[in-house]
């Protein structure tokens, strides 16, 4: 490995212990992720609580929370200590608008968040975190895994050349793009955000540079050709999905819920059951929009 690739891998596997009193929080890799226990969510959470489990968001990116018996009111009023909730894009009458069903069974052609992404990139602020509670695991308990990548770590593993390169440009994220790429048109009562990013943003409240680019969502960086748009935005995405380091992986029980930082990391749903159900609810918070 490079020299400043070791060095990015270092910063974080040298970090100082943390200093928890309410919680226990056990770290999934060194360098993403983190299973917090010591919190029951279907209860307030007390001020002590809450500082730890924002410290630990910041620090892990991941947070696991398992055994969460919990209601749909107690799911929204957690997220809601984070931020303004957000609207899901396409309502469904009757529903509760800021929930959104994940849900795949026997008569799935696709699920949600099947491909390395960020929630809601294309928004003009995009969104800080998402919070999913499994509910119903695929029958044998095996399956459904969710993937996640850490974009700090992925922009400071590159080179020192080609990261300054990065800082200075934008790129375009548009919310139709995955519906193109599933052959259709998005519906008429989707207002369909289409926004421009700095690449290289710094996080909001780390102040820490991270790589802001994802398949589903970034069509193009305007001050290339598309030549070279395409290029970079490949090369890029291949380092993000082949490089194991960036990765941690988190295996869903019933009752488990993850809460994950939209803005350094991205997921990727692994969609190995077919045709078993698997089922959630998936509550996402507001953010601000990127600043390099
Ligand atoms: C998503 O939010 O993209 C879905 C994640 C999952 O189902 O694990």
């Amino acid at each position: 490995m490079e020299e400043y690739a070791l060095q990015a891998v270092e910063r974080l596997t040298t970090r100082p212990a943390e200093p928890y009193e309410t919680l226990s929080v056990d770290p999934v890799t060194p360098l993403l992720g983190a299973e917090v226990s010591g919190v029951d969510l279907s209860q307030e959470l007390t001020p002590q609580q809450e500082k730890e489990i924002k410290h630990a968001f910041l620090t892990h990116h991941v947070l696991v929370f398992r055994d969460q018996d919990i209601t749909p009111e107690q799911h929204k009023r957690f997220a809601a200590l984070f931020g303004e909730l957000h609207p899901v894009s396409l309502p469904v009458e009757g529903s509760d608008p800021h929930i959104l069903e994940i849900r795949a069974d026997k008569d799935s052609r696709m699920v949600a968040g099947d491909g390395w992404h960020a929630d809601g990139t294309a928004d003009p602020e995009p969104s800080l975190g998402s919070m999913l509670h499994i509910t119903t695991v695929p029958e044998g308990g095996s399956g459904g895994d969710t993937m996640f990548a850490n974009m700090h770590l992925a922009y400071e593993m590159l080179s020192p050349t080609l990261r300054s390169f990065l800082d200075g440009l934008t790129a375009v994220h548009d919310g139709a793009l995955p519906w193109r790429a599933a052959g259709q048109n998005p519906p008429p009562e989707y207002d369909v955000p289409r926004n421009e990013h700095p690449v290289v943003p710094r996080h909001p409240e780390t102040g820490r540079k991270l790589l802001f680019v994802n398949g589903p969502y970034t069509s193009h960086i305007p001050l290339l050709s598309k030549a070279e748009s395409d290029a970079l935005l490949a090369m890029l995405y291949g380092h993000i999905a082949n490089t194991p380091l960036l990765h941690c992986r988190v295996r869903w029980q019933p009752g488990t819920l993850v809460f994950w930082d939209n803005r350094c990391v991205q997921h990727h749903a692994v969609w190995d059951y077919f045709p078993l159900t698997r089922h959630g609810r998936r509550v996402a918070i507001e953010g601000t929009r990127p600043q390099s």
